[in-house]
C-alpha cells in the first residue's frame, strides 16, 4: 500500500504520493503540485529539506554517520579498495572484474596525454592564480581541444568523455601546482597506478630520481576515495543542473569545481589549515577561537566543523583523523598543528552550543594535516578534494543524463514591486 501525503489549502485538499526509497527514505512527490492547485510552488532556502532527484550511487544517514556508495560501506571501501575500483563503481554501479579493472585502466592511460597548447593557457595565469580557478578554467578549456567529447548521448560517447578527463585532470592539477613552483610539466609514467602516476607528476623533479613510497600512495589513495562522492552536495548538484541543459560533461565538472572552491565546501580544508596555523600563530588559545565560533556578533566559525547532513559524526573525519595520526607517525613527522585541530575538537565537542546544534567535525577537519605530510602546499588541498570528487561528480552526471532527467529550473515567490508606470528620467 503506497503511502500518500495529503495538502490542505483554503479548505482544499490535495494528495500527493509517497515515493519511498531502499533504505526506507520516504519523499513527498510534488509532481504536480503546482498544476493541481493553481500555481501554488513550495520555498525551501539551501533546498535543506528538499530532494533533487533519486539517485542509486550514495546513501547518507546523517543521524548514523553511514556512508556507503552503491551499497559499500567506506570503512570497508576505504580499507580494501584502491581508488580507481572505486572510481569504477561509482560511475558504472559494480565493482570491476579484473579484465574489467585493467581495460578501464588501459583506456584511461591512454588517454593521459593533453595538448601542448593547453600550456599557453596554463602560461597565462600568473603564478598566484589559484589552483582552483586555475583547474576550472583549464578542464572548460579542455572542450576546445575534445570537441568530441561535448553532445555525448550515446553511452559510449559518454565511455570515452569519461575516460578522457579521468585522464587529462590529473595531468592538469600537477601542471597548475608545479606551474606555482615553477617546475617543468610533464606526464608521470603510465606504467604506474592512477595515484603513483599523479603523485610522481606532481612531485618529480627533473634533475633528482624520484623516491616511490607506499605508505604516501595508500594514504592518498585512501584520501581520494573517502572524498568520491556525496550524495547532492553543492558541488555535485552544480555539476547535475549544468549538466541538464545538456552542456557536455567537461562544462558541467568545470562548473561543480568553481561550487568546490567555497571556504563554506570544499574549499574549508584549507581554510581549516589557516585558521588552526592562525590559532597556534595566536598561542594556541582554543578556548579564544571556540568562543569566537559562538559569538554570533563574530563572523569566526569553526572551519571543518558542522555539516548540512551528518548530524552525528562524519564517518570519514573518524578515518582520516586516525590515517593523519599513522602517516605523522610513519613519516616521523611532528605536526603541532594536529595537537591543535584535536584539543580544539575536544573542547568542542564537550560545549553546549556544538552539542546542542550538532555540529561535529566534518571530512575537511583533519585531512590538510595528511596533505601537509604529505607535502601538498595548502592551495593545493581544494584541487585534491576535486581529484577525489571527480568520479563521484562524473557518475551523478552520467545517472542524471542516462535518466534523461529535465532541465533543473527551479520556481520561487517574487517579493518585489507590484506593477508601476515607466517615469521618463527629467520627471524622477
Ligand atoms: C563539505 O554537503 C556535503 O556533503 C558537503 C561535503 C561533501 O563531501 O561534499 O561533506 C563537503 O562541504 C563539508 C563542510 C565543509 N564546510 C565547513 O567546514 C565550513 C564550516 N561549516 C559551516 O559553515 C556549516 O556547518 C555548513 C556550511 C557545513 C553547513 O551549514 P548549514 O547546514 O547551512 O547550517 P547553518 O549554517 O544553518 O548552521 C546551523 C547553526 C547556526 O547557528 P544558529 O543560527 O542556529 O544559532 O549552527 C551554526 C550556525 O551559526 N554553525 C556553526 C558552524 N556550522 C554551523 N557555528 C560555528 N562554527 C561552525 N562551523
Amino acid at each position: 500500500m503506497s503511502k500518500i501525503a495529503t495538502l490542505e489549502i483554503d479548505g482544499n485538499k490535495y494528495e500527493f504520493p509517497i515515493i519511498e526509497g531502499t533504505e526506507k527514505e520516504l519523499g513527498i512527490d510534488i509532481k504536480t503540485l503546482r498544476g493541481v492547485t493553481g500555481g501554488v510552488t513550495t520555498i525551501d532556502p539551501g533546498y535543506k529539506n528538499t530532494g533533487s532527484c533519486v539517485s542509486g550511487i550514495t546513501f547518507l544517514d546523517g543521524e548514523k554517520g553511514v556512508l556507503r556508495y552503491r551499497g559499500y560501506s567506506i570503512e570497508e571501501l576505504a580499507e580494501k579498495a584502491d581508488f580507481l575500483e572505486v572510481a569504477y563503481l561509482l560511475i558504472f554501479g559494480e565493482l570491476p572484474t579484473a579484465a574489467e579493472l585493467e581495460k578501464f585502466d588501459r583506456d584511461i592511460k591512454e588517454e593521459s596525454h593533453v595538448d601542448e597548447d593547453m600550456k599557453k593557457i596554463l602560461d597565462g595565469f600568473p603564478k598566484s592564480a589559484h589552483p582552483m580557478g586555475v583547474l576550472s578554467s583549464l578542464t572548460s578549456a579542455l572542450i576546445a581541444f575534445n570537441p568530441g567529447s561535448v553532445d555525448v548521448d550515446s553511452e559510449e560517447e559518454m565511455y570515452n568523455a569519461i575516460v578522457k578527463i579521468l585522464a587529462k585532470f590529473p595531468v592538469l592539477a600537477a601542471w597548475t601546482m608545479r606551474k606555482r613552483k615553477s617546475l617543468p610539466l610533464d606526464y608521470g609514467d603510465n606504467s604506474l597506478g592512477y595515484v603513483q602516476n599523479l603523485h610522481k607528476m606532481m612531485f618529480a623533479r627533473p634533475n633528482k630520481a624520484y623516491e616511490s613510497n607506499n605508505l604516501v600512495y595508500d594514504a592518498l589513495d585512501k584520501l581520494l576515495i573517502l572524498h568520491a562522492d556525496h550524495e547532492q552536495n553543492c558541488s555535485t548538484s552544480t555539476v547535475r543542473i549544468v549538466g541538464s541543459s545538456h552542456a557536455g560533461l567537461f562544462a558541467s565538472l568545470s562548473a561543480g569545481m568553481s561550487a568546490l572552491w567555497g571556504p563554506l565546501h570544499g574549499g574549508a580544508n584549507q581554510a581549516v589549515i589557516e585558521m588552526l596555523e592562525a590559532i597556534k600563530e595566536d598561542g594556541g588559545d582554543t578556548a579564544k577561537y571556540i568562543a569566537k565560533a559562538k559569538d554570533k556578533n563574530d563572523p569566526f566559525r569553526l572551519m571543518g566543523f558542522g555539516h548540512r547532513v551528518y548530524k552525528n559524526f562524519d564517518p570519514r573525519a573518524k578515518i582520516i583523523k586516525t590515517s593523519a595520526e599513522e602517516i605523522l607517525e610513519d613519516l616521523g613527522i611532528e605536526d603541532p598543528v594536529l595537537d591543535i585541530a584535536k584539543g580544539l575538537a575536544k573542547v568542542a565537542l564537550e560545549d553546549e552550543y556544538f552539542i546542542q546544534r550538532k555540529l561535529y567535525p566534518n571530512v575537511d577537519f583533519y585531512s590538510g594535516i595528511i596533505y601537509r605530510a604529505l607535502g601538498i602546499p595548502t592551495e593545493m588541498f581544494t584541487v585534491m578534494f576535486a581529484l577525489g570528487r571527480l568520479p563521484g561528480w562524473i557518475a551523478q552526471w552520467r545517472e542524471m543524463r542516462l535518466r534523461k532527467e529535465p532541465i533543473g529550473r527551479p520556481r520561487q515567490i517574487y517579493i518585489g514591486e507590484n506593477i508601476r508606470p515607466f517615469v521618463k528620467v527629467e520627471n524622477r
